[in-house]
């Protein structure tokens, strides 16, 4: 398995481009069973999920194309991706796909609203709490859907289609408002979604599926309404930006001090970490190309946090900013209010001379000044991360062993911040 060696001490200075987002890559990607036409998406980042949702769409009958470079495109920019679901060959979803990225388990929704049937298996994914998909089941059924759960397989049917119907989600969820808003667009009627997730990544999936010709109010709130449609037609979509990488590399050049412009990011996007950001003392502002980060010998300061769901801290972005406030003058706190047991990171961090209590969902920080480099274990996706960037600034060498997770997320991260100064290597095995 590969590890991921780090010299620390180096400070960033340069430009990392930012890629398109995984968290919207993979439903968009999804969104292709919802019509026989094409579905054009730019902007792709190349990521094992990626991958691994294209093999699982494969199986159900997507045909894809993947478009060549042309003269002056550099290995910088997305791929441009033509996926085509003219026929729907199978519609289940075995347990060898489903079992290993979550996010695949959304295709429940839109095979069901396009063929009335299907069967995935319960799914895997980041081993961050119990993840239950009870309020998937629960605004699936609310479309009319018939639900049974056999030998580890949602089994869902809607002999007669879907219709519309109301949906009151008693939790934000991103995942089970992309499973219902994709089977809505093809019900009979109205389908009214409250509480639905804002995240940006649900935003850029309607505005896609609304190209497709799907009918859907309030986009970017939390109140969706959908006119169901006869059926969708075939678009050209370009996935968003990475808000979470591009908060993750924020996090890295304040940790390890520097000047970077990480091109191709947008602030809106993630303006409660920008703030918790510039309370610490880091400098973030806007560019005409995305956005500056930098700190340049000013100290990190403590901060209280808690994530929430968009327009809020993200979860998404807890294990980079834990990492960085390990370095901060004074004490923090920060709560995780979405996932339990998302604090896998604490221990491995602990190893690099992080000094953090947990009590519950809440984690204090002492912040300890320097950290020192030493062999950590990458144990979810975002938790990886953190160890990258708490090894760009602790002082020696840092191993992080099992770094799978990072390539589910992160396209070419050493490549990235080796390009800004970082003295950073992959170990194949
Ligand atoms: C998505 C993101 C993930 C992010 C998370 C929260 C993708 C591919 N993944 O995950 O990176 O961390 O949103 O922003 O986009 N829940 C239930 N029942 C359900 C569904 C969810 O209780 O049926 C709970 C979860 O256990 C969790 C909370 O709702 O406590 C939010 O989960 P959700 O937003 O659904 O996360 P995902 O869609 O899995």
């Amino acid at each position: 398995m590969d590890r991921i060696r780090i010299e620390g001490g180096r400070r960033l200075q340069g430009e990392i481009p930012i890629s398109g987002a995984k968290n919207a890559a993979l439903p968009l990607m999804i969104a292709s069973l919802l019509s026989d036409e094409t579905l054009t998406l730019r902007n792709l980042p190349r990521l094992a999920d990626v991958s691994l949702l294209s093999r699982i769409l494969g199986n159900h009958g997507v045909d894809m194309a993947v478009d060549g470079k042309r003269p002056g495109q550099n290995g910088i920019q997305g791929d441009t991706v033509h996926y085509t679901a003219r026929t729907i060959v199978d519609t289940t979803a075995p347990y060898e796909f489903v079992s290993r990225m979550r996010a695949s388990f959304w295709v429940l929704g839109p095979l069901l609203g396009r063929c009335g049937e299907a069967k995935v298996s319960l799914p895997g994914g980041c081993a961050i709490g119990t993840r239950p998909v009870d309020l998937h089941l629960m605004g699936l059924e609310a479309l009319g859907a018939e639900i049974e759960l056999e030998d580890g397989y949602v089994v869902a049917r809607a002999p007669n289609g879907l219709i519309g119907g109301r949906i009151d989600f008693p939790k934000v969820t991103v995942g089970a408002t992309h499973n219902v808003l994709m089977a809505a667009v093809l019900a009979r009627g109205e389908t009214v979604i409250e509480n639905a997730a804002q995240e940006p990544e649900v935003r850029d999936v309607a505005d896609c599926l609304v190209k497709m010709g799907a009918q859907i109010d309030g986009i970017g709130t939390s109140t969706l309404t959908i006119q169901g449609v006869d059926r969708l037609h075939g678009a050209t979509h370009c996935v968003l930006p990475d808000r979470i990488e591009t908060g993750t590399y924020a996090m890295a050049v304040a940790m390890a001090g520097g000047e970077v412009e990480l091109v191709g990011a947008k602030t809106d996007l993630l303006e409660a970490a920008v703030e918790v950001m510039g309370e610490a003392g880091v400098d973030i502002t806007a560019t005409n190309r995305g956005i500056k980060v930098a700190r340049n010998g000013a100290k990190i300061g403590a901060v209280q946090v808690s994530t929430a769901p968009f327009p809020g801290f993200p979860t998404d972005l807890q294990a980079q900013l834990m990492a960085l406030m390990t370095m901060a003058d004074g004490t923090s706190e920060i709560t995780e209010t979405i996932f339990e047991n998302r604090f896998m990171h604490v221990q491995e961090l602990a190893r690099l001379g992080a000094d953090i209590a947990l009590d519950g969902d809440k984690a204090t920080i002492t912040g300890v000044g320097a950290l020192k480099g030493a062999q950590v274990m990458a144990t979810d996706l975002r938790a990886s991360v953190s160890l990258v960037i708490a090894g760009l600034a602790a002082e020696g060498e840092t191993v992080i062993n099992r770094v799978y997770h990072l390539d589910r997320g992160f396209e070419r991260i050493e490549r990235k911040l080796g390009d800004c100064g970082a003295e950073i290597e992959r170990i194949s095995s």
